[in-house]
């Protein structure tokens, strides 16, 4: 897991153009909702394209510390013989969910409403994130909450033994939070409402339906109001899990900025809640195009063909930040490669991933010549058209910034490196070899 391992010294060479296919692995996000939902259903649930990187590989444990039978048959092939919701047994050790905010979040909600105890913890980036942002909306269900000061890690939960539904309005823009309250709602009696300013990723309300519960979201003056019947009886289903948007962001970015590319990404997810980078690259100028459109496993597909662009500045509205909060650290990358300012605005939740990210962001790219402002919640890059390099990144644990820099070292007129390349392995563990495979010089 990335919390132990060496760090890794990785260095990104200017390289010639990217050419050919990269199939980016699968989502993220729908990798570890497809094992949780899949331990909670009744049966057997068949997955194919899960992402092995490490964070869903330690849901896929904590699956089976809360009694699931979760078992890997092939290449991102796994099978998940459920307990049925409420059926989670009491695990006998720790929950290690190592550099996963979401694994840990989500799991914390789905065992909240169960009368088990459990215990959980996580690497020294997770330790630092807040918990309190899921342990406070699962406390009313009934829940039972001990975390260390600050509402941080390690966070004992001792499940409500009667839980109530629950009707919560989350504070910020969070899918996380938003899918911790609705997988606590299943085990509660009667309707769990949560209700979101801003549309935030919706595969959890996605794969609720397909897996049989009565879930269902209206737009109103208060916002998107999701509403779950609890204590549905989930049966196993098939998923198959779409390539994911954030890690084929890297190849696309890195095929955008190196003169002379063009790389074909297929299989994306073109899910709306996922979409705002390529949104906001199409107006940059970007020469995207999106082929074969089609729908797989219950969300938007589709292959991506992408040209080497000149690219200008653009500013990026505080609403769309939701919808690419993951892309950020790339785009500030694309945007140093473009002429003229790029403002992202409205990216407070970057401070709270795996790293604070605007910090991390700006320190790097300073320090590779480029010139960039930050305030609490936004970043503004004064893009130039190329970046000078030549410096190390830091990355704090923090698999996107790792990536982001390693990319931009493509483009560079010197090489940039990073101190810790290990957490790629996190969310994107064949970077290495998909990246050399299309022409980038990346060594480590
Ligand atoms: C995720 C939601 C996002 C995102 C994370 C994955 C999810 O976090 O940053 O990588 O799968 O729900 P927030 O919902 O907290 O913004």
């Amino acid at each position: 897991m990335s919390h132990s391992a060496e760090p890794k010294p990785m260095t990104a060479h200017r390289s010639g153009a990217l050419k050919g296919d990269a199939a980016v692995p699968g989502d993220k996000s729908i990798s570890h909702r497809a094992l949780i939902l899949g331990a909670l259903a009744v049966g057997e649930t068949k997955i194919t394209g899960l992402l092995e990187g490490e964070d869903v590989i330690d849901t896929a444990k904590a699956m089976r510390a809360f009694g699931a039978k979760v078992e890997r048959t092939g290449e991102g092939a796994w099978t998940v013989n459920g307990v049925g919701v409420g059926g989670f047994a009491e695990p006998e050790g720790v929950i290690d969910c190592g550099n996963s905010g979401t694994g840990v979040r989500l799991i914390m909600g789905a065992m909240a409403t169960t009368p088990i105890t459990a215990t959980f913890t996580g690497d020294a980036s997770l330790s630092r994130r807040p918990m309190g942002r899921v342990t406070d909306p699962v406390a009313l269900f009934g829940a039972e909450i001990s975390a260390r000061e600050g509402g941080l890690l390690p966070v004992t939960i001792k499940g409500a033994v009667d839980p109530v539904p629950v009707r919560y309005t989350t504070p910020v823009a969070s899918a996380q939070i938003k899918s911790a309250v609705l997988f606590a709602g299943l085990n509660a009696p009667g309707e769990t409402v949560v209700i979101e300013k801003e549309a935030t990723r919706d595969h959890t309300e996605r794969m609720f339906a397909g897996f049989g519960a009565t879930i269902r979201t209206e737009v109103t003056d208060e916002g998107h109001v999701i509403t779950l019947t609890g204590r549905p009886e989930l049966k196993g289903q098939t998923v198959a899990v779409p390539r994911d948007p954030s890690s084929a962001a890297f190849p696309v970015a890195a095929a955008l900025i190196v003169p002379g590319s063009e790389i074909r990404v297929p299989g994306v997810s073109r899910n709306p809640t996922r979409d705002g980078l390529y949104v906001t690259l199409l107006e940059m100028g970007a020469d995207i195009t999106f082929e074969n459109t089609r729908e797989e496993g219950g969300e938007p597909v589709a292959d991506l063909v992408v040209r080497h662009s000149k690219l200008k500045g653009v500013s990026v509205p505080a609403e769309r930040a939701a919808s690419m909060i993951d892309e950020f650290p790339i785009l500030s990358v694309v945007a140093c490669f473009a002429e003229g300012a790029t403002v992202m605005n409205g990216v407070a939740e970057l401070r709270v991933k795996e790293s604070d990210r605007i910090d991390a962001m700006a320190v790097g790219l300073r320090a590779n010549g480029a010139s960039v402002d930050e305030t609490r919640d936004s970043m503004t890059v004064h893009g130039t058209g190329s970046l000078k390099g030549g410096a190390c990144a830091v990355t704090h644990l923090d698999h996107r910034i790792a990536m982001s820099f390693l990319v931009a070292g493509l483009a560079s007129d010197q090489p940039i490196s990073v101190d810790d390349g290990a957490p790629i392995m996190t969310s994107f563990p064949v970077f290495l070899p998909l990246m050399s495979a299309l022409g980038a010089k990346i060594e480590g």
